[in-house]
Formats: C-alpha cells, structure tokens, sequence
C-alpha cells in the first residue's frame, strides 16, 4: 500500500505547512490539497527564491509531480489564473495540475458576501481574508454552489448563477451594493472553464489509482486545527475542516488510506484575524519575533498577533488529528530571547484544565499557566542534525515532545528548503 502522508496545522495557520510540504515533496509522487482556498498563504523559499502559494500545491516546483486540488476545496478562477500567471513569470512552466470537476467555484458575489458580513458584525467581525470563502461554502451548504465542473457547460451554468442571484441580488440591493448580471458573469466564468478545461477531472479516481499503484502522497493541509470550522475557536474559524478527518472526505478517498499525520508546529503561536488566544502577548520580544519571523500574512499582509506556545492547544491538534509526528518550525526565531515560556494549562474560574473549552466566553476567561525555560544565545539556522543543537534548545524541544506525548519528525531552522533536520523518514 502506498505511504500517504498528511500535513496538518496544529494552531491558527501559518505553521509552516509549505515549506514542510515542499521539503516532503522531494520524494513525494502527488500533492493535494483537499480543502480551503486562497485565504491560505504557503510561503516556499528555495534556491535563492521566495515562492508564495494560495491555490496550487506546494509540488508544483516538480514537473514530475501530480498536484491536485481536491473537491473539498473553494477556487476563485480569478485568482488561479493569477497565481499560473506568477509560476509562469518566476520560470516555472513545466507542471502537472488536476482540478476536480466537484471543488466549489469562489463567485465575485461570494466576495462582496464576505466584505458586507463582516461590515454588519461590526466589532465583532472575524478579520477574514475577505476571500469569499465562508460564503462559497455557505452556498455548498445550501445548494447554491457553482462547481468547477459547471463553469465549462454553458447552460447549467447560467441556471445556478441565475438561482443564486435570485436571492443575493435583492440582498444587495437591501444594503445599497451593486447587484450582479447573472449574464455577464455566466459569459465571464464561462471563458474561465474553457481556460482550465484541460486541467478539470474526477480527481478522486486519480488519488484511488495512484493511491493503488503504491504512489507516494502528500496531502497539504490549509489553515489550522484551531480555525477547524468544528473543532476550532468557533465562530472565529474558517469554514472548512482543516484536520486530518476532513482529509478523506475532501479528497474523496477512503479514510483507511490515511497512514502517517505531520503536525506542523510554530515554537512560539501566531494568530491572524480577531479571536480568542490566550497565551499572547505584546511587548519588546513580541516585536523581535515578528520582526525576526517576518510575521506578517502572506495572504493580507497583515501583523500577525503573537504568542508563546500553547500546549492545551497542541494536545487538543494531536488528539483531533492522530498525530504521528510533530514538524517544529521557526526553533531558529527564537535565539537569543533570555526566558522562553511554554502554556502547560489553563485556569479557568479558579480550576486547573487541560483542554479547550467549547464554550467561546469561557475560553475566553482561561488564563495561561506557564512553565519558564532559559532561551540560547546561537544562531542555528545552518545546524544541519538534532545533537548539534545548544542544549536549552535541546531542552525546549523534549519538553515540547514530553508535553504533547508525539515525537518531534522535523525540525524547521530556517525557511529554506536546506534548513530542515529530517528525524524520521516519511517517504
Ligand atoms: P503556512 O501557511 O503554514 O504555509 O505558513 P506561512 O508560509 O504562511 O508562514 C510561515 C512563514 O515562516 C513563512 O514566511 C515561511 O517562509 C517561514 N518559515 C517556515 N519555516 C521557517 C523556519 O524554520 N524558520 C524561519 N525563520 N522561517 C520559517
Ligand atoms: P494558511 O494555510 C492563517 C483566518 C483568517 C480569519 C479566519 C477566517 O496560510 O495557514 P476566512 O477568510 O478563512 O473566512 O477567514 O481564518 N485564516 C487564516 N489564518 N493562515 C491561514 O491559512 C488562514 N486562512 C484563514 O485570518 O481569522
Ligand atoms: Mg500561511
């Protein structure tokens, strides 16, 4: 049976899953992404260059590779186009991209949606991409949905856009927007599917076969356990399932496929868009990191909020996803900080807990519980194996393994494909 790797984020997104994904690639056959859409932003730094995906796998770079984007995900035509476009003028031409014919079509109403959902919430609102994805997933939900599928057959094309707008249009009028012409948009989306008709097909028969043939496969995970539409700090979450369940169903493959789970693991947190988190913090070395990391969104540019590494929140990712390993990323970010901290627990209303709250007030009132550890002074981002490393480094890195019960797989030094520690082959 063939190896098939999931890569998964354990807290609020941008963990590093690309740079992880890209590294695993290497020896990877097929990369899929199974869900989500470009409110995910995969930075990929490798010979010199820096390559930011939203759409398209991170095996891209490979023309030996099958990149799929799977039916459990959302794609805005516009911005593949976009995203092609920039492959094309960074030299990368030679590539093998499958879309499913079931994926959600991310419509230009869908944007306006997200923009005037998130006006109406006012202080409330969730700091979304403003992507359109909760709206195109709404619209799954409700049948109103336009699949990739649909974009290359003209007349049932123009009927589901008709039927959407039916309902949209005289929302937008309510709120003063400009409403759509579902003509002109079926003429526009039409031309889209003509453009990606090539690349269109039944992607789960594609992933059965390869799956099959013993082909070694690397599902990239978007997003994080913690923004899980389910299992997250609902309802500042995206609108998808981010966790290694939502894999099989997204991918449209048996579940008894899914061997081997990475959890991918920032060694401090981050957080983008509003919602609870507990263990930030904004201070001198709160800059020093974000500086250090270049933690602003790949995807809005937006400071990203900062916070120290919460273990509450990785038990939960482990115990939600079945994780097998741990991939630590940015170890290197935190050189030279005197006193590191790690969240072991959570007060909440005089009690000690060990786990994440359903309720979004009562998580709201959780106070972390720290336990201190002495930082290290050296740069090692050119540490090429686990021993070598300054022994505090040593000890935050058992700790984290001691503190989640899952072996640390990959360690993450730097954002170069080169700067990665490899402690247990996956492919
Ligand atoms: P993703 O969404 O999970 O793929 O993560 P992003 O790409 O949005 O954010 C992670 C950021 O950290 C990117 O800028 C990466 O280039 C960078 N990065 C990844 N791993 C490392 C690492 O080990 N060290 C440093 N310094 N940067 C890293
Ligand atoms: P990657 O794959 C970080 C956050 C948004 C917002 C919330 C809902 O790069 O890790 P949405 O546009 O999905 O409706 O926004 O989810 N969010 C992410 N944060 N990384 C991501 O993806 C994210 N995708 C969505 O900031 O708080
Ligand atoms: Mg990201």
């Amino acid at each position: 049976m063939a190896k098939t790797v999931v890569v998964i984020g354990t807290e609020w997104g941008d963990e590093g899953k690309g740079k992880i994904t890209d590294y695993l690639a290497t020896r990877a056959d097929v990369v899929v992404r199974s869900q989500g859409g470009n409110n995910a932003g995969h930075s990929i730094f490798f010979a010199q260059k820096k390559f930011a995906l939203h759409l398209i796998p991170s095996g891209i770079f490979n023309p030996k590779i099958m990149n799929i984007m799977a039916g459990g995900m959302v794609i805005n035509p516009k911005a593949l186009a976009k995203e092609i476009d920039n492959l094309i003028k960074q030299e990368i031409t030679d590539f093998q991209l499958y879309i499913s014919d079931r994926a959600h079509v991310v419509m230009p109403y869908h944007l306006e949606l997200d923009r005037l959902y998130e006006s109406l919430k006012n202080e409330n609102a969730l700091g979304t991409t403003k992507n359109g994805i909760g709206p195109a997933y709404a619209d799954k939900a409700t049948r109103l949905g336009i699949r990739f599928g649909d974009l290359i057959h003209k007349d049932s094309l123009f009927r589901q856009v008709n039927n959407a707008l039916a309902f949209y249009n005289p929302v937008f009028e309510t709120f003063g927007k400009n409403t759509f012409s579902p003509e002109q948009i079926t003429e526009e989306y039409y031309i889209y599917g003509q453009m990606f008709e090539k690349y269109i097909t039944d992607t789960s028969i594609l992933l059965d076969k390869a799956i099959k043939a013993d082909k070694y496969v690397l599902f990239e995970g978007a997003q994080g356990t913690m923004l899980c539409l389910d299992h997250g700090t609902y309802p500042f979450v995206t609108s998808s399932s981010p966790t290694a369940a939502g894999v099989p169903l997204a991918a449209g493959i048996a579940p008894q496929y899914i061997k081997e789970v990475v959890g991918v693991t920032k060694a401090y947190s981050t957080r983008v868009g509003a919602g609870v988190f507990p263990t930030e913090f904004e201070d001198e070395i709160t800059k020093y990191i974000r500086e250090k990391g270049h933690e602003y969104g790949t995807t809005t540019g937006r400071a990203r909020r900062i916070g120290w590494l919460d273990m509450n929140v990785i038990r939960h990712a482990v115990r939600i996803n079945g994780l097998t390993g741990l991939a630590v990323t940015l170890v290197d970010v935190l050189s030279e900080i005197k006193e590191l901290k790690i969240c072991i627990a959570y007060e909440l209303d005089g009690k000690i807990i060990d786990y994440i709250p359903g309720n979004y007030d009562e998580y709201k009132r959780c106070k972390p519980i720290y336990d201190s550890f002495p930082g290290w002074d050296e740069d090692i981002t050119q540490i090429k194996n686990f021993e070598a490393l300054p022994e505090n480094c040593i000890n935050y890195l058992k700790a984290i393994e001691m503190l989640s019960g899952t072996k640390i797989t990959v360690l993450s030094l730097g954002p170069d494909r080169e700067q990665t520690v490899i402690l247990h082959n996956y492919f």
